[in-house]
């Protein structure tokens, strides 16, 4: 009913202004002249603005997919730049007013926080010791696979799998590991995942409250109550984890351990500093695991499906392992060993070929000019928001060839992709981890999750499609782009059956 009458009226409200602007427009007062030497360059095109209305009814909608309009600008010769969310209500709640890693302002708030992710959890060192936790997801993973029964199938025959589900519930139970490190049961898992996917499949919506927040939150007041009840969920599930640590946790040194002693730096200068309160806390552990799961399983299906659909390519990814643990005198191990991936170029180049060809987010978070800039001929005046096509980037055919193909080959020695640079230093022909300051500072985690849990997969099981389960590789827009038919294939075991472990065990025993 609230989103009935809101359109109602915006929608009326908005045409009245267009066509005030468009006779405002046509009154030769108002035509400008023609751009010369000495007026500045143009603001790059874009749709005709209608103020107020134009962000209002823009944000409003849940299901606005930009990407359409960006492509059809940037055919128009306009470098594209969606807009940004300002600093929002929404973001008053959920991320404490701007205090985590992505929304946090760039300055030493944000490089202090950014430096104690980067330094305390996510560093070689700290990834190595977490080794024995993805030993335990990747049995809870593969045992999840062989006992999975998605069309009813015949006892005895190998299991048809949706994969979406069982690889998010892995990179959950990896991440709040990471995370919070002591033992968290499987219940309490599934409540986590539950809590920050509504987070997630809401946060589009969420971005209404970036506009007039006083009349947004009177007028979407259920969207408004929905937000509020998430937040208090999650300071439900993560302020017990959390004191859990403060009172002395077993198990390895995790990112909360790495937040309680983290003191701000502009309040240092203040007078002494202070410790992140429990709400900051909480705003940053949701963070990291919206940040490393979602992306890191979508990107896993978009690898498996490139997989199943292409066998051939699939069958030389299982030799190439089996000669690389060979080589390394770990065939009879049950487990690719991490340190084998190093002597796998071919699994390096699938993963990146499906980080290039569908790489989970097709822009980076937004970013903003700090100075006047000229590009391309156009103004990008200070202030303004800013973004770059990810998806776009990695599909320039004047870089790839036959870019809309999937071809691991070209990461190899003598194709196009050899040594791509993936922080953008050197130079960018892809950028699904973002680029320069900002770049994705998981971005090593992601990859080493990626590399490690597709070898393994496809060391176990043959994976086959499905007869009227076709591979259908369409994107669709959610929190990431995934896949809008998502994945089902046959999982064939190759190996031994495993025994199958319970999933109280992931986190409990890591
Ligand atoms: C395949 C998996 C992943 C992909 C494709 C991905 C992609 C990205 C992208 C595109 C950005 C924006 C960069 C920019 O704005 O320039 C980003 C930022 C970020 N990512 Fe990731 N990411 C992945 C996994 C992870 C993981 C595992 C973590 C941590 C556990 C993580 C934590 C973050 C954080 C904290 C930021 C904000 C950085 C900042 O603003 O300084 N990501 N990521």
């Amino acid at each position: 009913m609230e989103d009935w009458l809101f359109y109602s009226l915006t929608t009326l409200l908005c045409l009245l202004c267009s066509l005030l602007l468009r006779a405002r427009a046509r009154s030769p007062s108002s035509s400008s002249s023609a751009h010369d030497a000495t007026s500045p360059p143009p603001l790059p095109p874009g749709p005709v603005p209608v103020p107020v209305l134009g962000p209002l009814l823009f944000l409003a909608r849940r299901d606005f997919d930009l990407a359409p309009v960006l492509r059809r600008l940037a055919r128009d010769a306009a470098p594209p730049s969606p807009p940004a969310p300002p600093a929002t209500a929404s973001g008053a709640v959920l991320t404490s007013g701007g205090r985590n890693v992505s929304s946090s302002p760039y300055g030493a708030t944000w490089r202090a926080l950014r430096r104690n992710l980067a330094a305390g959890v996510l560093n070689p060192a700290r990834l190595r010791a977490f080794s024995p936790a993805r030993r335990w997801v990747l049995d809870v993973l593969l045992s999840r696979i062989t006992t999975t029964n998605s069309n009813g199938e015949e006892e005895g025959e190998s299991p048809v799998v949706a994969v979406m589900e069982p690889f998010q519930y892995a990179m959950f139970c990896l991440l709040v590991y990471m995370c919070f490190g002591d033992r968290v049961n499987d219940a309490r898992v599934r409540e986590i995942e539950a809590t920050q996917r509504d987070l997630l499949g809401s946060f589009l919506s969420f971005q209404v409250f970036s506009f007039l927040p006083p009349l947004t939150k009177l007028v979407f007041r259920r969207r408004w109550e929905k937000l509020v009840s998430l937040r208090r969920r999650q300071e439900e599930l993560f302020l017990p984890l959390i004191q859990a640590r403060r009172e002395g946790g077993s198990g390895d040194e995790c990112y909360v351990d790495s937040l309680m002693k983290l003191t701000l730096p502009e309040e240092e200068e203040e007078g002494g500093g202070r410790l992140l309160t429990d709400g900051e806390i909480v705003s940053l552990c949701s963070e990291f695991l919206s940040a490393g799961t979602d992306t890191t399983a979508t990107a896993l299906q978009w690898v498996l499906a490139n997989l199943v659909k292409y066998p051939e390519m699939q069958a030389k990814l299982r030799a190439e392992i089996a000669a690389a643990a060979a080589g390394a005198g770990n065939d009879d191990e049950d487990q690719v060993k991490e340190e084998d991936l190093q002597a796998m170029p071919y699994l390096k180049a699938v993963v990146l070929e499906a980080l290039r060809r569908h790489p989970p987010g097709h822009y980076v978070l937004p970013h903003e000019a700090r100075e006047d800039t000229e590009l391309d001929g156009f103004r990008v005046p200070a202030g303004a928001p800013v973004n770059f096509a990810v998806g776009e980037i990695g599909l320039d055919d004047e870089v790839w060839s036959a870019p809309m193909e999937f071809r691991p080959e070209r990461f190899l020695p003598g194709g196009e992709g050899e040594d791509v640079d993936l922080t953008g230093s050197k130079e960018i022909k892809m950028m699904p981890f973002g680029a320069g300051r900002r770049v994705c500072p998981g971005m090593a985690l992601a990859m080493l999750h990626l590399e490690y849990f597709v070898a393994n997969l496809v060391r176990e099981f043959e994976w086959r499609e499905v007869e009227g389960e076709e591979v259908d590789l369409t994107e669709k827009l959610e929190f990431t782009v995934v896949m809008k038919r998502p994945l089902k294939a046959r999982a064939v075991p190759l190996r031994a059956t495993r025994k199958p472990v319970a999933d109280d065990a992931v986190v409990a025993a890591a």
